[in-house]
């Protein structure tokens, strides 16, 4: 840590503590131009910032040691294709696998982008094969029923996007989901499901996630189950991995297997062929405009200066809050229902990445890293947990997402739900006193019940706002925290792109599932999974 970073620190920690006594309602009543100066707008994106405990000169520190941290710099190392992963020894470059067609993004010297283009052309032709019903099933009938088997982030992106973006893109082609090693998952969606008219996409970036070995086996048995066993399976498989053999081994032909790379980490990979259950669902053009949104906030993240830098305001915000201002966590809350599963799409994002306690140079963090992340759909969580935003005892930053436009809801639906979603951020900064309310009677309850039903707001929280819900949009919000997920990294000094902290309880179901073989229990466990496990041996139901 050098001098800069100590200095500019320690200014950021005195003017936290100022913020016990200073509150945000009061800098609008104080500053006319607050709302316009602390709104930034980008790849279709607006953000306002304005309802945070922050004036300009916390702005202006806080972006001064985004710049102490070398951003500038390692933004560079990114695009250069330095292995920044370097636990890994791996580049990082998802931002290739949007980027225009003309770019020339190198990985170890060697040029990616013809590599890029050669998979989304295959992409294509996969697409365009089953929307016209020419790709045929071992009986003879058109597939019309895909099934992506993945997890992670081999599931959240390609299963938010559909959500997303489906009603309003439909195609020939429906798309599920199987993610959960729980047999009910599978179970629920085959069950609607006709063996002879099913494709199955494995989509697992290593090939060896045991969930998803899984839930393939049973697939690939389902199909053999009632499907004549003659037939040659293999046109109802489809896998995508950087690992393309073990693909081959499980039995998909070479010509249906496509390639990832390692420069790809899993949440930063729905823009590469494991976006292919995103352009059956939507078509291969409109997952083009969702590659064309992520590039133009690509484009503005590495070109705009830190001050107007959407993603880089948004990481400093969040550092504000988490480090000097002691937020545990924050709450995504979009106003939009197709966004429901954008808060678990942006969990594994942030949480996985910078979940993290050592730094780059291997020494402990001295602050905290990533926040916990959770939220879920406004007006549905305003009768769940925005009591506790109201009225509870923590610190809690919100982002409010809100389309300012629906084509498909009913008249006076998107007025009430704008209402709802800029009355709770209004309603979180500046709360209501005791003093202004009124006294019901004069029981004693009557006389206390105003200090019930104060609420204390100068809560924080940012707004941002897209013209409506679309391919291009959703590209761009995607890319937004994607970027702010790495500049949070950068400024924490942690590798954001590996996920070590998952092996031990990988390593540690294995054993366990070896002692459920053996049925003996290993006496190196610890008391309680001992009893758990011997519990679950003894009541446990056979195969
Ligand atoms: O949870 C660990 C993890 O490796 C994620 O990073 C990844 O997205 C997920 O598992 C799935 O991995 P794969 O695509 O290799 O099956």
């Amino acid at each position: 840590m050098t001098g800069t970073h100590n200095r500019l620190r320690a200014e950021i920690t005195t003017l936290a503590n100022g913020w016990r006594t200073r509150r945000i309602d009061q800098l609008f009543e104080q500053d006319g131009a607050r709302a316009t100066d602390f709104t930034r707008e980008a790849a279709g994106l607006t953000l306002d910032f304005s309802k945070n405990r922050l004036d300009r000169h916390t702005l202006k520190l806080l972006l001064e040691l985004a710049e102490a941290h070398g951003l500038r710099g390692r933004i560079a190392e990114m695009y250069a294709g330095h292995p920044i992963n370097k636990t890994e020894g791996r580049a990082v470059l998802h931002v290739a696998l949007r980027a225009r067609r003309d770019h020339d993004l190198q990985v170890a010297g060697v040029k990616i982008g013809v590599e890029v283009e050669t998979v989304k052309t295959r992409m294509r032709e996969i697409v365009e094969a089953l929307h016209h019903g020419a790709w045929v099933g071992a009986t003879g009938l058109p597939l019309t029923d895909v099934v992506n088997i993945g997890i992670g982030g081999s599931h959240l992106g390609p299963f938010l996007a559909c959500e997303a973006l489906q009603d309003e893109h439909p195609t020939p082609v429906k798309v599920h989901f199987v993610s959960n090693v729980d047999g009910g998952d599978i179970g629920r969606c085959l069950a609607g499901l006709t063996p002879a008219r099913t494709l199955f996409i494995i989509a697992s970036k290593s090939f060896t996630t045991p969930e998803t070995m899984l839930n393939a086996h049973t697939a690939r048995q389902w199909l053999q189950a009632t499907l004549p066993s003659e037939v040659d399976l293999g046109a109802h498989f489809v896998a995508i991995s950087a690992c393309p053999d073990r693909a081959i081994d499980f039995g998909v032909p070479a010509t249906r297997v496509l390639p990832m790379w390692d420069w790809v980490g899993g949440r930063f990979s729905l823009w590469s062929a494991i976006g292919l259950p995103i352009a059956l669902a939507i078509g291969m053009n409109h997952f083009e405009h969702l590659l064309a949104g992520a590039e133009a906030m690509d484009r503005h993240f590495h070109t705009a200066e830190l001050t107007d830098n959407l993603p880089v305001l948004l990481a400093m915000i969040g550092i504000w809050n988490t480090n000097y201002l002691g937020a545990e966590s924050f709450a995504v809350v979009p106003y939009e229902d197709r966004l429901a599963q954008l808060p678990a799409y942006l969990q594994q994002l942030e949480m996985e990445s910078n979940g993290k306690r050592v730094t780059l140079n291997n020494e402990a963090v001295e602050s905290h890293t990533a926040p916990i992340l959770w939220g879920g759909v406004g007006t549905n969580v305003q009768h769940a947990f925005f009591q506790l935003l109201h009225q509870g005892t923590r610190l809690v930053p919100v982002d409010f997402i809100l389309p300012l436009h629906n084509p498909f809801s009913p008249p006076g639906h998107h007025d009430m739900l704008v209402a709802n979603c800029l009355a709770q951020a209004e309603a979180l900064m500046t709360g209501r006193t005791a003093e202004s309310l009124e006294v019901r009677g004069d029981t004693a309850a009557d006389i206390d019940l105003p200090l019930h039903r104060a609420t204390p707001g100068n809560q924080p929280s940012n707004l941002l706002m897209f013209d409506s819900l679309t391919p291009h949009t959703l590209g761009a919000l995607l890319a937004l925290y994607e970027h702010k997920t790495f500049v949070q990294g950068v400024v924490w000094d942690i590798n954001s792109f590996d996920q070590w902290g998952v092996e031990l309880g990988k390593a540690l179901a294995q054993t366990l599932l070896d002692e459920m073989a053996s049925g003996q229990v290993g006496t190196h466990h610890d008391g309680s999974t001992r009893a758990a496990l011997s519990r679950y041996l003894r009541r446990r139901s056979p195969d």
